[in-house]
């Protein structure tokens, strides 16, 4: 069992993350895989409650679940088991063997060709309401609820995007944090890579200013992402438990999404910025917290460019026999 749980740590090094920081250890011992936070990768600046490290580190939980279905077994799953380490967020545990599914090997393939896609959708390419019903579902299964902003609300989402800009640019510690995670070389294995970013355009809802201004290297294309949806993943409450099961809706939504053919790309500026949150929560019907709006459109070719991953070695440990219970 301990080879397919290190199969699925490592698997789930693809998982989507805030600036591509990949704030996640796994620990694998006796038939099981634990998963830490990695408090050193959170972003002082931009995450200070850490609601989007756990985020990541929920998608990439939910990318470890995905190469075990895939791989013929079903865990339990314990979310934030001990109240004494508070980093420790998940244990998978009991993995039963479970024939996986056309959808659980579907997922998988998709874990390898979704991107992060920034740049602007072509129009004539809506993307079919009965995708969007699945979606739905697939966040409601992880706990979450997916809300899918109206027209007319998808002008107020522009306002939070707005807001969430001019707050940024007025905050020059936020801005070298972000300028430290966008600029991490070439041969990094983790951050932003300029050429995932899309130079300036208009757009009815623009996407976080990484603060590359000419730097940003990916073509926005010449859409104009009017058939964008804009979809909220939300939860009732607001608590570590719900930023976990939140990211793990998104990896749910985003992996169904690409195997239904659409792309599309996160904003969590409009969550973190405290003015702009109160304007996204106002759109949610029935109320709810929101924790990330994915937008999403029919994926377009060529597919972006991928980003770096950091090595398994760096992010997944093996102890035999007892774990510590120390952590990592
Ligand atoms: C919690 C979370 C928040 C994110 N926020 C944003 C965002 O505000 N703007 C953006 O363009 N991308 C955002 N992303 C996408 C990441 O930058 C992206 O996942 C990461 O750079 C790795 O690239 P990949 O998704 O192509 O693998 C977010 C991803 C996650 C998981």
């Amino acid at each position: 069992m301990i080879t397919v749980l290190h199969q699925a740590a490592q698997d789930a090094r693809l998982a989507p993350s805030i600036l591509n920081t990949q704030p996640w250890r796994w620990q694998v011992h006796d038939d099981v895989l634990d998963l830490y936070a990695d408090a050193d990768r959170r972003l002082p600046e931009v995450d200070p409650h850490g609601r989007l490290m756990t985020l990541s580190c929920g998608a990439a939980l939910h990318h470890a679940r995905v190469a075990l279905a895939a791989a013929g077994f079903e865990p339990a799953v314990d979310r934030l088991p001990d109240a004494g380490r508070p980093l420790l967020l998940a244990r998978i545990r009991d993995c039963r063997p479970r024939p996986a599914t056309q959808e659980n090997l579907a997922a998988y393939r998709s874990m390898r060709l979704r991107h992060t896609d920034r740049r602007l959708f072509a129009q004539g390419m809506p993307v079919p309401g009965e995708v969007l019903d699945q979606l739905r579902v697939a966040a409601e299964a992880e706990g979450a609820r997916l809300h899918l902003l109206q027209q007319q609300d998808v002008v107020y989402l522009g306002y939070a995007a707005q807001g969430a800009h001019k707050v940024g640019a007025h905050d020059p510690r936020a801005a070298e944090e972000l300028h430290r995670w966008t600029h991490r070389g070439a041969d990094a294995p983790d951050g932003v890579p300029p050429g995932t970013v899309a130079g300036a355009a208009d757009r009815p809802v623009p996407l976080r200013d990484f603060g590359l201004g000419d730097e940003a290297a990916l073509s926005p294309g010449a859409g104009d992402d009017a058939d964008a949806v804009y979809l909220v993943v939300a939860t009732a409450r607001d608590e570590p438990l719900d930023w976990l099961v939140s990211g793990e809706a998104v990896s749910a939504v985003w992996l169904m999404a690409t195997a239904r053919g659409l792309a599309g790309s996160p904003m969590t500026d409009v969550v973190e910025t405290p003015g702009a949150r109160v304007l996204v929560r106002s759109l949610l019907q029935p109320p709810g917290q929101p924790q990330l709006v994915l937008r999403l459109c029919v994926a377009q070719t060529p597919a972006p460019p991928g980003s770096p991953r950091r090595p398994a070695a760096d992010t997944v440990t093996v102890t035999e026999g007892r774990s510590s219970g120390e952590g990592v």
